[in-house]
């Protein structure tokens, strides 16, 4: 039989997922030198890793050409779940957060607020369940930018330590959820070669807990 195949989210959860591989005891080799290539094997051939970006890992694990996919829960959560998410990686973690200009009062007065975000379907639940009407502007990446240049009132965004909000006179406003990284598989694949998919999130749930 082929072997398994799994999309990695390209860069930090890529080096997280690899060192997690490395605890169980896999060969990373081919993927810590991978050059410019994108398909490449982990161990003796026990596997295949596949290098995506984030939205593109979900596309490949829905459409079954990849049986996994490693991804963080922004993008599950922005793009929707046909698929099977098994495990909580315990890495990749941040939350997503309200965020504008320090000391500004958001939830206050009647105008309608503008919001600029990279995750449009995020943000508009969000709104929805407090049942606020905002307007929502998709930026691809440095939101941050939006309120200082005077395009929104505030930002729905990923926050990590911090310190972009603090370097760029912002402040969270309000916590949304808490973000991690998830293992996510194809739901034939589940039910195909359900013992090698299990066997292998067993390994990967120990090894994240260091017991492995
Ligand atoms: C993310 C996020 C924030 C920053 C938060 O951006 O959109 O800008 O990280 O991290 P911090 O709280 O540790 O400062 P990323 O670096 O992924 O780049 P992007 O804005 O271009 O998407």
């Amino acid at each position: 039989m082929k072997s398994l195949r799994i999309a990695l989210t390209k860069g930090r959860l890529e080096k997280d997922t690899v060192a997690l591989f490395e605890k169980i005891g896999f060969d990373c080799s081919a993927v810590k030198n991978k050059g410019r290539k994108l398909i490449l094997p982990v161990g003796d051939n026990q596997f295949e890793v596949v290098l995506a970006k984030a939205a593109d890992v979900i596309t490949y694990v829905e459409h079954g050409v990849c049986d996994l996919g490693v991804v963080g829960k922004d993008t599950i959560l922005e793009h929707g779940s046909g698929f099977y998410e098994v495990l909580d990686l315990g890495f990749g973690k941040c939350k997503f957060a309200l965020a504008g200009p320090k000391n500004k009062e958001f939830f206050s007065g009647y105008s309608s607020k503008t919001i600029a975000t990279k995750y449009p379907n995020v943000a508009r639940n969000y709104f929805e369940n407090k049942g606020m009407d905002v307007r929502i502007i998709k930026i691809e990446g440095s939101v941050e930018l939006a309120p200082l240049l005077g395009l929104s009132d505030a930002i729905v965004d990923i926050v990590e330590t911090g310190s972009t909000l603090k370097e760029n006179g912002l402040e969270v406003i309000e916590s949304i959820c808490n973000i991690s990284a998830r293992l996510i598989v194809n739901a034939a694949s589940l039910k195909i070669r359900k013992a090698e998919i299990e066997s292998l999130a067993e390994r990967m749930d120990r090894a994240k807990e260091g017991t492995e």
